[in-house]
């Protein structure tokens, strides 16, 4: 009977011990979520969208932006999935229809100018830091020109369909403007920082 309770007892401590350091484990990986979208400014978008990279980016201001611009593909290309497919079914009309085939061209640009970030990030050299810096913020403050000059084309619509479609395009935009503020920090922080070995 002792000996029982005795095994139950360190049972009980064994599993008090995990599910600890468990959690001890998830706070600083929200640390560290919560820390890189501080400089973004739709927070609580960025840590919804960027917590699962907690664990592989960590402190690095140079994963951050991958990881931001990452997710802002993936997106960017739901979206113009999306946009393709309601052009497709005809359903907007007049200044909404041209206004629609327009956020299908512009987004299609924004996946180019995302893709060649993504390039860029997965090449970074400290020689050529500046100018690569400089490229994504061209290119990426081209991405989210392009997606909102997509909203403007629907300014002042009404009606389901265009509130949904403007929803998706402005989250795309929000996701955006996040991985741009990501890479701004990388910039500031610079490769080889004592965050970013
Ligand atoms: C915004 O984008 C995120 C990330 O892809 C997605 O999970 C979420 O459902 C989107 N929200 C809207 C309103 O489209």
């Amino acid at each position: 009977m002792i000996i029982i309770a005795r095994l139950m007892f360190l049972l009980a401590l064994f599993l008090l011990l995990v599910t600890n350091t468990g959690q001890m484990v998830f706070a600083q990986d929200d640390n560290n979520v919560r820390d890189a979208c501080s400089v973004t400014r739709f927070q609580s978008l960025c840590v919804q969208t960027l917590g699962h990279f907690s664990r592989t980016a960590g402190t690095s201001p140079s994963k951050w932006a991958r990881a931001g611009v990452s997710v802002s593909i993936g997106e960017v290309k739901n979206v113009e999935a999306y946009l393709a497919q309601v052009k497709r079914q005809g359903q907007l009309k007049g200044r909404n229809s041209v206004a629609l085939s327009d956020c299908v061209e512009t987004f299609g640009y924004a996946i180019d100018e995302l893709h060649k970030s993504l390039g860029v990030l997965r090449s970074l050299s400290k020689s050529k830091f500046s100018t690569q810096m400089g490229d994504l913020n061209t290119w990426i403050s081209a991405a989210l020109t392009d997606e909102v000059t997509c909203l403007d084309g629907f300014e002042g619509s009404k009606g389901t369909n265009v509130k949904l479609l403007q929803n998706r395009v402005q989250n795309a935009s929000y996701i955006t403007s996040n991985a741009l503020a990501l890479i701004n920090k990388l910039a500031t922080e610079g490769l080889g920082s004592i965050n970013d070995p």
